[in-house]
């Protein structure tokens, strides 16, 4: 017969060095497995004496749960020196410098947009919104622009299809219906600013299709043309981050102000450049003026009792500017190197008190 302890001598051995799980598993087959040298053993059981069956069965059981066991711990082993291997491997020093990796920016229009907000909301604006497909009525008509006015053909509108009683919605043209929603829903003193996207059939180095506006609105009993003028000087002077700024106002037409003007920025364009501040040339920023007493009167406001001014300015307009941007075109091409280039950082959020552009 086997010599018992000589096998359990030899297994146990083999276990020890086993030198992966996989031979491991091999071992554990060859010996506890169905046709394994234990389990030929408890075979041998039924042909013995009752007697010699129950000493036996102890052995050969109390061998196959040590070998057993024996399994299970080098089993342990092999796995934590795994483990082991593999934390070292992958071994993480947090103290090195992050590796580079690509970084998203804010567009230099959401960029200005926020500027803006952030000066107009410390001159005490609300920010007021509408929605870019816009009614006719609300685009043009309560803005003392009723149909057949020569106004409309200046605004290259992009119109939707027709809809069955004939009415039609377009793209707004401007942010000015958002000074109709307003007024129609809110009781004087109104005081607030509307940004937004605005669309015109237009393409050049200075215009797109698709652009931006801020329209401002302020209307209560004793507003005047002054406030206005003292409005767009503080917010050029805190917008430009400069003491003084040459700013230009001239008369105008809006059919919705009475009177209008427009307001323009020196600026110097020679050497593929707009920079703000010198040379010969200007740019035209705002049209604003006085909400027209028409104008308050469709928009159910007593234009005996209330008056005010409107703005708008033209945000893509004022981040070529501001941040010597020559050509508007780039703005939504969506060219990661320009907005690599020309993007900001996603927290560097603009607020007064930490300079707006950093
Ligand atoms: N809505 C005008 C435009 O798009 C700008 C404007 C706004 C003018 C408010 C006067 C008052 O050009």
């Amino acid at each position: 017969m086997t010599d018992l302890a000589e096998l359990e001598r030899d297994l146990t051995r083999a276990i020890a060095g086993a030198a992966d799980e996989r031979t491991l598993e091999e071992l554990r087959v060859a010996a506890l497995g169905k046709k394994g040298t234990i389990a030929e053993l408890l075979k041998t059981l039924g042909s013995m004496s009752p007697e010699e069956r129950k000493i036996n069965g102890a052995r050969f059981n109390g061998l196959r749960d040590s070998i057993a066991d024996a399994i299970a711990t080098r089993k342990r082993q092999l796995e934590s020196a795994g483990l082991d291997e593999r934390l070292q491997a992958e071994r993480v020093d947090v103290t090195l410098p992050a590796p580079e990796i690509p970084r998203g920016t804010i567009h230099p229009v959401s960029h200005v947009r926020d500027e803006i907000i952030a000066i107009l909301a410390d001159l005490d604006f609300k920010v007021a919104e509408g929605p870019d497909i816009e009614t006719d009525d609300y685009n043009f008509t309560r803005l003392n622009i009723p149909p057949e006015h020569p106004a409309r053909q200046m605004h290259d509108t992009f119109y939707m299809k027709p809809q069955a009683d004939g009415s039609r919605t377009l793209l707004r043209t401007h942010t000015s219906p958002v000074q109709v929603r307003t007024m129609l829903m809110q009781k004087p003193p109104i005081r607030v600013i509307a940004p937004g996207r605005t669309y015109r059939r237009d393409s050049d180095a200075t215009h797109s299709p698709m652009f931006h506006q801020v329209e401002g609105l302020v209307i209560d009993e004793e507003t005047h043309l002054g406030h206005l003028k003292w409005v767009l000087e503080e917010f050029c002077k805190a917008f430009f981050e400069v003491p003084q700024l040459k700013m230009r106002l001239r008369p105008s037409y809006f059919p919705f102000t009475e009177p209008s003007v427009e307001v323009d920025i020196q600026c110097d364009r020679s050497g593929g450049q707009i920079r703000f501040g010198e040379g010969k040339g200007w740019m035209e920023i705002a049209g604003s003026g006085m909400v027209h007493p028409r104008v308050l009167e469709l928009c159910g406001i007593d234009p005996k009792r209330y008056q005010g001014y409107a703005f708008g300015f033209g945000i893509d307009r004022l981040a070529m500017l501001k941040y010597g941007i020559p050509d508007l075109r780039p703005f939504f091409e969506s060219d990661l190197r320009w907005l690599k280039h020309y993007g900001f950082a996603a927290l560097d959020i603009p607020a007064l008190h930490e300079g707006l552009s950093r």
